[in-house]
C-alpha cells in the first residue's frame, strides 16, 4: 500500500513538472525585469506596447506634426515606429534628430518605455543618405559564399545603428520558386539548403553576439510562411501548399532561423490553403511557438489585421479580425496609421474575447526585445556609433559581393577565342535601358520603397555606360540608353544600326526597372517587346552581342538568345555593380556565380532543378539551377568517399581534388547534390546539399572535403515525417558521381 502511495505521489510529481514545462513553453521566457514592468501597466499601456505605426502618420515631407505625435506616443503609448517618409531617406544627423524627439517623447510616459523603431534595410540601410547597398539576396547567393551574407548584415547593421535605429525587418526567408513573384530578389533563389544557410549567416551578422553593442540590430526572419509562392504569381495572393512541401521546403530556413535565436518575425500578407497566416494559430502558436520553441515577437505586416475583413474576407469586421490575429499569435500590429486596432483590442480584452494571459505574453515578449536592446539603459541614437557609418571598407565589400555574384551563363568561342573577356583597346557600343540606368543596378528597397529615384543615387554610384567609359576610355564608347525599360523608340532602336558601324562588339543592357512589392506585378515572363526588337536590331548588325543582364527575376529571352555571344547574369548588384560588370567583362575578374534558380526558357515551364524525378524529361530551362561558367577551366578528379555505406550515427567524408587547368586564376564554385535512388516518395531530381568556393590559382589543384551524414539524405515522407531511408544514394559533383549506402 505503501509502496503504491508512493508511486502515485511520484507519478503525480512528474505529471505536475511536465504540466508546468509545457505551460512554460507556451509562453515566453520569464525574465524579472520584464515581468516586473508588466506588473506595472494597464491594459491601454499594455496594448500600446502591441500597435506599431508609421512615421508618415506625423512627419510629412521633412514636418513634425507635433499635436498627433503627442496624442499617439503619450496618450496612446504607442510601442512601436516603423519607416521613412515616402519621398526621401534621411540622413544620420536628420535620423538622430527624429529619434531622439521620439524617444524624449516617450520619456514622458508614465513607465518611460522607449519606443522600438524598425526600418527595411534589406541589402544596406535603405533609409540613410550614402549608405552602402550591397546586391540583393539573389545575386549574393550566386556566390555560394554565406559569409557575405554575414559581412553584409554587420555592415548594415552598424549604419543601420548609427542611424539610431535598432530593429532591421530582414532577412527575408521565403524560399524563390516562383519567379513571376515580384519579390523574387529579395530571396536567396530557389532552394532550401541556400535559403537557410545565408539567412543563418544575415542573422548572426545582424545581432552580433550582444543586441546592446552599439554595432548591432534586432533582426527581422520574414515572411512567415509561404510568402514567396503565390499561385497567381502576384504579390499578396494566396498560395496553396501541400503540407509535405511546407515541411519539406518553406519551413527549414525559418526553423534554422529560430535556432540561430532570431528574436522577431513577420507574418506573410497572403494565405496558405484558404487560411490567411496571420489567422494560423497552428502556425503560429503551435507550431512556432510550441513545437520551434520561438521566444521572441510576432509582428504583422503592414495593415494585415485589417486586410482579414477587408480583403479576405474571413471576418466581418476590424474587431473580429484583431481578436483572430491576437488569438492565433500576433504580439504586434503594423497597423500602421489608424488607432482602430488599439481601441478594439482593449475592447476585446474588457468583453473577455482576448485574456489578459495573452495580452502579457505578447508584451513580455515585445519589452524583452526592448530590453535585450539596451534601449531601457539608452533609447536614444548612440553618437560614438555614428564612427561605424560609411567607411571605405564598405565600398569595398560592396564590389567584392558584387563580382563573387556575377553569373556568366553563355561565352562563344568565335575566331577559336572566347569572345569574354573583352580587349580593353576594343570600341563598344552600349545599348539598352539598362545602361546608364542606376535603378536597375539596385531594385527595391534602395533609397526609397521602389528605388526608382535615380537623383538619391550617391554621386560616386556609376551606371554600367560610366563604367565602362572609366575601364576602357570614353572616346572607345557610344551608346544608346533609353530611359525606360518599357518604351524604347523606333528611331532608338533603329539607330543600331548606325552606331553599330565603327564597335567592335555590343553591350546589350537589358532588364528590369526597379519596383517593389505590387507594383511590380507581370502578367507574362518575357522580356519587355521593345526590349527584344532592341536586341534583334542589335544582332542584325552582325556584330558580336553581349547581353548583361540587370533583373530582380529570371526574364525569358528564348527569342533572341541564339544570336548573342556572350550573356552576363548581374541581377541587382547595388552600389558598385557598374563596376564588378565591368570588371568582369573585361577580364579583370574571372567570374564563378552559380545560379540560384532554374532561369526558365519558357513561361509554361517553370520546373526547379529538385522537381520529382518523373520531370527528368521536361526540365528543360535556359540555364539550370547551378550553371555559371568561368574565365579558366576547372577539372574534378573522382569523388573519394570514407567509405561505401554510410549509417546512422556516422559520417561519410567525400573528397574531391579540383584543378584550374586553364590560364587565369579563378573562384570554383563547388555545388554537391545528392540523388536518392530509390524512396517511399518519388525523389527529387537532385537535391542541392553542400556547397562550397575554393580559390586556384592557374595550374593550381586542391583537395575540397565534405562531411554528409543522415541528416543530409533526410526528406518529409508521405506520412509528413523526416526520415532518411535505407538504399542507395548517388552523389554529383561537377561532371563525377559515385554511389554510396545508407543502412
Ligand atoms: C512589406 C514588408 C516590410 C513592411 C514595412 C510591407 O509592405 O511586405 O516586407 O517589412 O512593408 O515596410
Amino acid at each position: 500500500m505503501k509502496y503504491i502511495l508512493k508511486k502515485s505521489y511520484q507519478l503525480l510529481l512528474v505529471a505536475f513538472v511536465l504540466l508546468v514545462a509545457c505551460k512554460q513553453k507556451e509562453t515566453q521566457p520569464k525574465n524579472t525585469e520584464v515581468t516586473a514592468l508588466v506588473s506595472k501597466m494597464t491594459l491601454e499601456e499594455k496594448v500600446g506596447q502591441m500597435t506599431q505605426i508609421t512615421l508618415s502618420t506625423f512627419y510629412k515631407k521633412g514636418v513634425f506634426q507635433e499635436e498627433k505625435f503627442k496624442k499617439y506616443i503619450i496618450s496612446n503609448g504607442i510601442g512601436s515606429i516603423l519607416n521613412v517618409n515616402e519621398s526621401e531617406p534621411l540622413s544620420v544627423e536628420e535620423w538622430h534628430e527624429l529619434i531622439t524627439k521620439i524617444q524624449d517623447y516617450a520619456k514622458e510616459t508614465r513607465l518611460q518605455i522607449p519606443v522600438l523603431y524598425g526600418i527595411d534595410a534589406i541589402h544596406g540601410a535603405t533609409y540613410t543618405k550614402e549608405a552602402t547597398l550591397f546586391p540583393h539576396n539573389i545575386g549574393l547567393a550566386a556566390s555560394r559564399n554565406p559569409k557575405l551574407a554575414f559581412e553584409i548584415a554587420e555592415i548594415t547593421a552598424k549604419e543601420v545603428r548609427a542611424s539610431g535605429i535598432r530593429w532591421n525587418f530582414d532577412p527575408v526567408l521565403g524560399v524563390g520558386r516562383q519567379p513571376l513573384w515580384p519579390r523574387f530578389e529579395e530571396t536567396f533563389g530557389e532552394d532550401v539548403l541556400l535559403v537557410s544557410e545565408f539567412g543563418t549567416q544575415a542573422i548572426k551578422g545582424y545581432e552580433g553576439t550582444d543586441l546592446k553593442n552599439n554595432k548591432n540590430v534586432a533582426s527581422c526572419m520574414k515572411h512567415f510562411l509561404g510568402y514567396s509562392v503565390p499561385q497567381s504569381g502576384k504579390d499578396r495572393t494566396p498560395a496553396y501548399i501541400p503540407e509535405i512541401v511546407l515541411r519539406e521546403i518553406f519551413m527549414p530556413p525559418f526553423k534554422k532561423a529560430v535556432e540561430t535565436g532570431c528574436p522577431t518575425i513577420m507574418i506573410n500578407s497572403g494565405s496558405i490553403n484558404g487560411v490567411p497566416v496571420h489567422i494560423n494559430k497552428t502556425l503560429l502558436t503551435d507550431l512556432l511557438k510550441n513545437e520551434w520553441g520561438f521566444k521572441g515577437l510576432v509582428v504583422t505586416d503592414w495593415e494585415d489585421i485589417m486586410y482579414l475583413y477587408k480583403e479576405h474576407n474571413v471576418a466581418k469586421d476590424n474587431k473580429e479580425a484583431v481578436k483572430m490575429a491576437i488569438n492565433a499569435g500576433i504580439e504586434m500590429s503594423m497597423v500602421p496609421g489608424k488607432l482602430d486596432f488599439y481601441n478594439d483590442l482593449i475592447e476585446l480584452v474588457n468583453e473577455g474575447e482576448v485574456s489578459m494571459e495573452r495580452i502579457d505574453d505578447a508584451v513580455s515578449r515585445i519589452l524583452k526585445v526592448k530590453f535585450d536592446l539596451g534601449l531601457f539603459d539608452n533609447p536614444y541614437p548612440e553618437k560614438e556609433a555614428v564612427a561605424n557609418f560609411g567607411l571605405a571598407s564598405y565600398k569595398e565589400t560592396a564590389l567584392k559581393t558584387a563580382e563573387q555574384s556575377m553569373t556568366l551563363l553563355k561565352n562563344e568561342t568565335i575566331n577559336n577565342k572566347p569572345v569574354l573577356p573583352l580587349n580593353k583597346n576594343s570600341k563598344v557600343l552600349i545599348a539598352g535601358p539598362g545602361a546608364n540606368s542606376l535603378a536597375t543596378l539596385h531594385g527595391s528597397w534602395s533609397y526609397t520603397w521602389q528605388g526608382d529615384r535615380e537623383h538619391l543615387y550617391a554621386e560616386s554610384t556609376l551606371t554600367i555606360k560610366e563604367a565602362i567609359q572609366n575601364k576602357i576610355g570614353k572616346e572607345n564608347v557610344t551608346s544608346i540608353a533609353p530611359n525606360k525599360f518599357q518604351e524604347i523608340t523606333t528611331s532608338e532602336i533603329k539607330s543600331v544600326t548606325q552606331k553599330a558601324k565603327n564597335v567592335d562588339c555590343i553591350i546589350l543592357c537589358l532588364g528590369e526597372i526597379s519596383y517593389a512589392e505590387t507594383r511590380g506585378n507581370i502578367d507574362d515572363l518575357e522580356l519587355s517587346k521593345d526590349q527584344i526588337e532592341l536586341a534583334k536590331a542589335a544582332i542584325a548588325t552582325n556584330k558580336p552581342v553581349i547581353l548583361v543582364l540587370t533583373e530582380g527575376r529570371p526574364r525569358i529571352v528564348n527569342e533572341f538568345i541564339e544570336g548573342i555571344v556572350g550573356v552576363l547574369m548581374a541581377y541587382r548588384p547595388g552600389s558598385e555593380g557598374a563596376n564588378a560588370i565591368a570588371n568582369v567583362l573585361f577580364g579583370d575578374y574571372n567570374p564563378s556565380g552559380k545560379l540560384p534558380f532554374s532561369y526558365p526558357k519558357y513561361s509554361g515551364n517553370l520546373l526547379t532543378y529538385d522537381a520529382p524525378i518523373r520531370n527528368i524529361k521536361t526540365y528543360k530551362p535556359q540555364w539550370a539551377f547551378g550553371e555559371g561558367l568561368s574565365y579558366t577551366s576547372f577539372e574534378f578528379g573522382e569523388i573519394e568517399l570514407s567509405s561505401k555505406t554510410l549509417n546512422e550515427n556516422g559520417s561519410l567524408t567525400v573528397k574531391v581534388k579540383v584543378s584550374n587547368t586553364g590560364k587565369m586564376d579563378g573562384d570554383l564554385v563547388i555545388d554537391l547534390f545528392v540523388k536518392d535512388l530509390v524512396a517511399s516518395i518519388i525523389p527529387p531530381m537532385k537535391k542541392l546539399r553542400k556547397f562550397d568556393r575554393v580559390h586556384l590559382k592557374a595550374g593550381e589543384s586542391k583537395a575540397v572535403e565534405f562531411i554528409l551524414n543522415k541528416d543530409d539524405l533526410s526528406f518529409v515522407n508521405a506520412y509528413l515525417k523526416r526520415v532518411t531511408e535505407n538504399g542507395e544514394f548517388e552523389i554529383l559533383i561537377g561532371n563525377k558521381a559515385v554511389k554510396f549506402n545508407y543502412n
